[in-house]
């Protein structure tokens, strides 16, 4: 058998995504369209800590909560709190927005990491891009620095917008001892934006970062793996790359998605999707149903394996997936 023709079974949830809300404040053009309108919310918190219960007796030990925006959840301190108790590292993908608001009680209910989505330094240019107020972000993370040891700040890399961003964000960065990832533009959905021109491949600026600041020190990724991370000894910065389009990463996937209407999503490169809410009823059901979504995401990954890793799946964009 060809190296290329085994694609191993799934035999756990390594990673889970949930997005608890497809609501959010901003609007960034690679994210949502613009008549979008969110969903009801499904997943309560007595739901969470279901599937995070079940999740963890099939060897979940990361999950992330992501959106839309997941800071504008009422309840999103007790539903962090409650995840603490079944799964050992515990994240949040914010815009930041709130963050002045919640950084501190994210802290006190065990919030182990942090991401900020922040594409620009630049105050007009941010207000383009995500219909967002800069300094509020700002003023945001700069609260979390009091708590959190890390954040990672993630930048999505888009021709004519971001080369003009890189040296800002590394300084940024390396000033408050953040770690700085970029992303290429993923074209999910069938969003205006995603336009040829706007593509911007992560090669060019991890060679411009080398050209100017010196080599690139490769170490070993943690999280969903689907970062490729370095060291820059030069300003004492880690520095990622999400090469996502250049580079897809989709082997031996073992990363779930929850979408904010309470369906599980195999991968982005897919539509399929599969009803959790019929299994949420007790954990016996849920438990049952489990081998069910392994058996499903293998097919997924053997799928994708076979058919390339080069496209995405154009019916829902970002923001009713979770970023
Ligand atoms: N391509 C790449 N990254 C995206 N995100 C949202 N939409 C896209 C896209 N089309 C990112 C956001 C945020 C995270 C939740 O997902 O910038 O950092
Ligand atoms: Fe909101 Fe994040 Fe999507 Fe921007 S990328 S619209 S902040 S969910």
């Amino acid at each position: 058998m060809s190296k290329k023709s085994y694609i191993p079974p799934v035999r756990g949830i390594r990673y889970l995504r949930i997005s608890l809300t497809d609501a959010c404040n901003f609007r960034c053009l690679y994210c949502r369209g613009e008549n979008f309108r969110p969903t009801k919310e499904v997943l309560t918190l007595q739901r969470v800590e279901l599937i995070l219960k079940v999740f963890s007796l099939f060897g979940l030990k990361t999950v992330r909560f992501t959106g839309g925006e997941p800071l504008l959840r009422k309840d999103i301190i007790p539903i962090v709190k409650v995840a603490t108790q079944y799964v050992e590292d515990v994240s949040l993908t914010t815009n930041g927005f709130l963050l002045e608001k919640y950084a501190k009680q994210l802290k006190e209910v065990g919030l182990k990491r942090l991401n900020v989505s922040l594409d620009s330094l630049n105050t007009e240019k941010f207000q383009r891009l995500t219909g967002g107020n800069l300094e509020v972000v700002l003023r945001g993370v700069y609260e979390a620095k009091n708590y959190f040891n890390v954040i990672k700040i993630n930048t999505v890399a888009i021709r004519g917008f971001t080369e003009e961003e890189v040296d800002g964000l590394l300084e940024f960065c390396a000033k408050n001892g953040f770690h700085l990832r970029f992303i290429e533009l993923m074209p999910v959905g069938e969003l205006p934006f995603f336009k040829k021109e706007h593509f911007l491949p992560l090669e060019e600026i991890k060679k411009y970062i080398e050209n100017r600041y010196g080599k690139l020190e490769p170490i070993k990724s943690n999280g969903s793996g689907s970062s490729k991370d370095f060291y820059l000894p030069s300003l004492n910065l880690k520095v990622g790359f999400i090469k996502s389009v250049t580079e897809p990463f989709c082997e031996g996937c073992e990363k779930f998605r929850i979408t904010p209407d309470g369906k599980v999503h195999l991968c982005l490169r897919t539509t399929s999707e599969i009803d959790l809410l019929p299994h949420l009823t007790s954990e016996e059901n849920l438990e049952k149903f489990v081998p069910r979504l392994l058996a499903l995401k293998g097919e997924s990954n053997r799928f994708i394996a076979l058919n390339g890793f080069g496209w995405f799946a154009t019916a829902k964009s970002m923001i009713g997936i979770g970023g």
